[in-house]
């Protein structure tokens, strides 16, 4: 693999105590690794431990002419093909989205030209005030990535998300940052996993989809530099690194969920599993037996759900809209009634009955409809290849669009 040059940036908190796993682990990855720290750093990690470990200067401070003369803090912005802030404080997060350059550290992100990638450690409510929470998310829109914060212990004594992510995460969101960028500037929107309708209290109607497909395609996004925005249903699969994640429940959350993103989404891929029907009433209290007249079974009235792919179509402009089609027989035909009745730019087939794919598996077989008829059957293969398949597809779509 290539030699690429990490400029690592440290900012004063506790995670710093993770920093020289982080650069052992880049290191290991093939990586060439500088560190850069503010001063406060420097209280938590030492200075002579990182020097140690990368053979490198280790530069704290901005205005002094000694470290300023052995590099200066445009050249080390320069050497970089990518800067990584870890960890990085809420006031560091608060400076960055401000363009502020007030020590070395972020001197060094406003002067390169290189990806920023940020993993943000703190207590979990200066994670959640509103403050940082704006400053990600204007940092997101300028393309920085994140990795973490992950929920958990936090050293301040709280619970909760704040804690920066382990260096073999950081390393892996490194990687897809220096992957090609092939659809960067492309925001994307994935639904995955199955839409659950509340019944009672305690029941719902759900169905079988596992997300698997749905969470390799947003990985898959991710790794080729898209904003990814991934709607889920109830799953417990992690949140593919560089990919932001919206939790829903039923298929009218999802729906509000997807038409809040729309406006800036380019790209749509609906591999969720959308109940088609909901309970006409769901009951606040659980239903009981004994509420009911002896040996009496409830009768559940349904009622349609808003096809959200179909009103996607009905209003994408310029936006590349995909579908997915699940079908227990009959499978070209239905699939290719489906998308004339959609109007998406592809569909993807996929036979439910298989055993060995499909549901919860990680394998699938899929077929790509196109519209005018055409199909390409594809072979069994993992869901992460067919999420690869699917964006050479979109990818030429796109080009055709230039
Ligand atoms: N879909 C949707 N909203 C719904 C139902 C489905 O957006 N209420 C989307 C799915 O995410 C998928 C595509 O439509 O991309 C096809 O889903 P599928 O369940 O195969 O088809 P349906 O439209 O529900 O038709 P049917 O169940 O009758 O085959």
């Amino acid at each position: 693999m290539q030699q690429r040059h990490i400029l690592l940036a440290v900012t004063g908190g506790i995670a710093a105590y993770k920093v020289p796993e982080l650069v052992r682990w880049l290191q290991r990855a093939g990586h060439r690794v500088r560190c850069v720290m503010t001063p406060a750093a420097t209280e938590f990690v030492s200075p002579l431990v990182l020097q140690s470990l990368t053979g490198e200067d280790v530069r704290s401070q901005l205005l002094d002419a000694g470290e300023e003369g052995q590099i200066g803090h445009i050249a080390l912005a320069d050497w970089a093909d990518q800067v990584v802030v870890a960890p990085a404080t809420a006031n560091t997060l608060a400076k960055l989205a401000h363009g502020m350059a007030d020590d070395l550290v972020t001197a060094v992100a406003l002067a390169t030209r290189a990806p920023l990638l940020v993993a943000p450690a703190m207590n979990v409510n200066m994670w959640e005030h509103p403050a940082t929470q704006d400053n990600i998310e204007s940092l997101r829109s300028r393309g920085v990535r994140f990795v973490g914060p992950e929920a958990g212990e936090l050293a301040c004594g709280w619970e909760g998300v704040g804690r920066m992510s382990e260096p073999s995460e950081i390393g892996a969101a490194v990687d897809l940052s220096l992957a090609g960028e092939s659809l960067s500037g492309e925001v994307v929107l994935v639904t995955a996993g199955g839409t659950r309708e509340r019944v009672d209290a305690v029941r719902y109607l759900g169905n079988r989809s596992s997300g698997k497909m749905g969470f390799a395609i947003a990985e898959q996004a991710a790794r080729r530099g898209a904003r990814v925005v991934l709607v889920s249903g109830p799953t417990s699969l992690a949140t593919p690194a560089g990919v932001r994640r919206l939790d829903v429940e039923s298929a009218l959350e999802m729906r509000d969920a997807v038409l809040a993103e729309w406006p800036d989404v380019t790209i749509a891929i609906k591999a969720a599993a959308v109940a088609d029907f909901r309970p006409a009433r769901a009951s606040d209290l659980k239903i009981r037996k004994e509420d009911l007249a002896d040996g009496e079974a409830p009768t559940l009235e349904l009622v349609r759900n808003p096809d959200i792919l179909a009103e996607l179509c009905s209003d994408r402009g310029a936006r590349i809209v995909v579908g997915f089609a699940a079908e227990s027989h009959d499978v070209l035909e239905s699939a290719r009634r489906k998308l004339e009745r959609k109007g998406c730019d592809l569909l993807v087939a996929n036979d439910v009955r298989s055993t060995t794919t499909g549901f919860d598996s990680d394998m699938n077989r899929v077929s790509f409809i196109w519209p005018g008829g055409e199909n390409e059957e594809l072979p069994t293969m993992t869901k992460s290849e067919v999420a690869e398949q699917l964006f050479d597809r979109i990818e030429k779509l796109c080009e055709g669009r230039r």
